[in-house]
This record gives structure tokens, C-alpha cells and sequence, in this order.
């Protein structure tokens, strides 16, 4: 059995995707998902679900003792699906290769500190890209410059907006997330 701990803090979208697609495999668990946001969409997902769920305050995630919060689920995978802050060194280090995310755009470009959700959209409209996509990447201890794992790109039309571009890339994010941590978990995917 291997456990999955999911980190998302917006609506949750990805994290209902990944959680349909493991929904009859026995060999995949998800004991817990951590949120800094009381709102989040995953509180209600979570609880539909029977996940425990863990509301973090920012000291506390950036001290080392949450390690051992994390250590007590015996994470196999630690999945960021909208989360935004930081994963702090310690974690990184304790978790090695074992922290992947998701972006809404093509990195390099349109990444870092600040560049989530709308914001990645309007930024890549204001630039007149052709085409955007997804980035599926391991974290490192900078913003959204771990190694690459898997991108998707899809057209821009002339007419859309960040809203209308926002909900094409979460469809990619949704058909290609849970692929991708089929694959880390060890199982071929088709
Ligand atoms: C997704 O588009 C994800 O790629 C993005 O937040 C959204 C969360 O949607 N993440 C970032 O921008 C990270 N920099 P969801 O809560 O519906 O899954």
C-alpha cells in the first residue's frame, strides 16, 4: 500500500480528479490532505471521502517539527494540487524526489513566486502566447523550478480570456495529474 498525502489550499478540482481516478485501487491510499486555506474546495472533498484533514498555520509548516506530522502518514508520494506556499527546505530534504506539483502553464515561463491560478492566465494572455498547457514538475526549494516530469500544451484561441483559459488548462490538469502519479506509484498507465 502506498500512501499519497495531498497538499491543496484553492478548489479543490484536481484533488477530486485524482481521488475518482484512484477510487478502486487497492494498492494507492490517501490518508491525509493538508490546507493553509479553512475555505478550501478539499475541506468538503476530504470529508465526502473519510480523508483526515490537516489545517496548517504558516509557523508551523515552516518548522521542522511538522516533519514529523508528515513522517506519522508514511507518505510513498507527496502531491501539491493548488498549494501555494513554499515547500520549506526540510521537507524537501526529508522527501527527496517525492514532491510533485502541478502549473498552469508552461514552465520556465510563467512561473514563481506569485504566478498562480488568474494570474498565470492573464500573464500569458498579456503576452500574446500562441499556446500554454500544463507542467507537471518535482519541487525543489525554488518556486516552480524542480525537475520536469511531463508537459501537455494546448492552443490559445483569440477570444479567450483567463477564466476561459483557466478552465481548458485545469481539463488538461485533470486528464494528466493522476496519469502521471499512476506512473511515480509504479504502475503502468495506458
Ligand atoms: C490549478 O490550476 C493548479 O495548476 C494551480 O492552482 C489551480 C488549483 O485548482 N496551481 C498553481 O497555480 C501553483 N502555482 P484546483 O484547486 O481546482 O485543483
Amino acid at each position: 500500500m502506498k500512501n499519497i498525502l495531498v497538499f491543496a489550499s484553492g478548489g479543490g478540482s484536481n484533488v477530486k480528479a485524482i481521488l475518482a481516478y484512484f477510487k478502486d485501487r487497492k494498492d494507492v491510499h490517501f490518508p491525509l490532505i493538508v490546507t493553509n486555506n479553512p475555505k478550501a474546495g478539499v475541506i468538503e472533498i476530504a470529508k465526502e471521502h473519510g480523508i483526515d484533514v490537516l489545517l496548517i498555520d504558516k509557523n508551523i509548516f515552516e518548522s521542522d517539527i511538522f516533519v514529523d506530522t508528515i513522517d506519522y502518514y508514511k507518505p510513498y508520494l507527496i502531491v501539491l494540487a493548488g498549494f501555494l506556499w513554499k515547500v520549506p527546505e526540510y521537507l524537501i530534504e526529508a522527501y527527496p524526489n517525492k514532491i510533485i506539483n502541478i502549473h498552469p502553464a508552461l514552465l520556465p515561463k510563467y512561473g514563481g513566486k506569485g504566478m498562480y491560478g488568474k494570474y498565470v492566465h492573464a500573464a500569458v494572455l498579456a503576452h500574446k502566447e500562441k499556446e500554454s498547457g500544463i507542467t507537471i514538475h518535482l519541487v525543489n526549494e525554488r518556486y516552480d523550478e524542480g525537475t520536469i516530469l511531463m508537459q501537455k500544451t494546448m492552443k490559445i484561441d483569440k477570444t479567450d480570456t483567463p477564466e476561459s483559459l483557466a478552465a481548458k488548462v485545469l481539463t488538461l490538469e485533470h486528464a494528466w495529474y493522476s496519469k502521471v502519479i499512476d506512473t511515480l506509484v509504479g504502475t503502468q498507465v495506458n
